[in-house]
């Protein structure tokens, strides 16, 4: 009697063994596997973030290639002049420098995009004016309501000279 009860009690210890592996196991599994959704999940993010990066570097080659055929009339000297003094006197500069990028286009980027012709020096005069963004993959210009449109041509006429 006593020994068919410790066979049973061994018989029960096995089991409790048994089934103590199976849950042990069941959490190992189940650690692997959040392992390996948080591995794929990392590695996704990470290949994201790169081809992000990838398209803003395309964004930032693409703004100085994006050049608009047209022809360049000639630049009168003396309205050039002008709008350089008109454009120092303004606030251009806290965004813009002439040779390089700053929180807008190089004014030199300008000119080397458009043709400096009266279309487009009436178009980017309206722009100035209005203010706006989306041609450079820049960040807002603020509108500058209070600048007349022979003003804003005169500071056009400037900018398309630096060539
Ligand atoms: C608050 C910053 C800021 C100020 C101030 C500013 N600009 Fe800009 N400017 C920008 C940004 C940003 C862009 C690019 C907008 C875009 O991507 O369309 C831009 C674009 C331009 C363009 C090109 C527009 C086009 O459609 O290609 C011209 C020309 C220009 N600015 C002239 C001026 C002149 C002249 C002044 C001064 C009266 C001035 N900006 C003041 C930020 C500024």
């Amino acid at each position: 009697m006593i020994k068919n009860l410790s066979k049973k009690n061994s018989s029960l210890k096995i089991l409790n063994l048994l089934t103590g592996r199976i849950a042990i196991s069941k959490k190992v599994i189940s650690v692997i596997l959040f392992l390996f959704l948080l591995i794929t999940v990392l590695f996704f993010s990470c290949a994201n973030k790169s081809e992000n990066q990838e398209q803003i570097n395309s964004l930032k080659s693409i703004d100085y290639i994006k050049q608009i055929p047209g022809k360049d009339d000639s630049i009168p000297v003396k309205i050039a002049q002008k709008g350089k003094v008109l454009i120092s006197y303004s606030d251009c500069f806290t965004c813009h420098k002439e040779d390089e990028r700053s929180v807008g286009p190089a004014f030199k980027d300008i000119a080397k995009r458009y043709p400096a012709n009266k279309a487009y020096i009436d178009y980017l005069a309206k722009k100035i004016i209005t203010g706006g963004s989306r041609s450079w993959g820049y960040p807002v210009m603020t509108p500058h309501s209070e600048l007349s449109m022979d003003d804003a041509k005169m500071m056009v006429t400037y900018i398309l000279s630096i060539k």
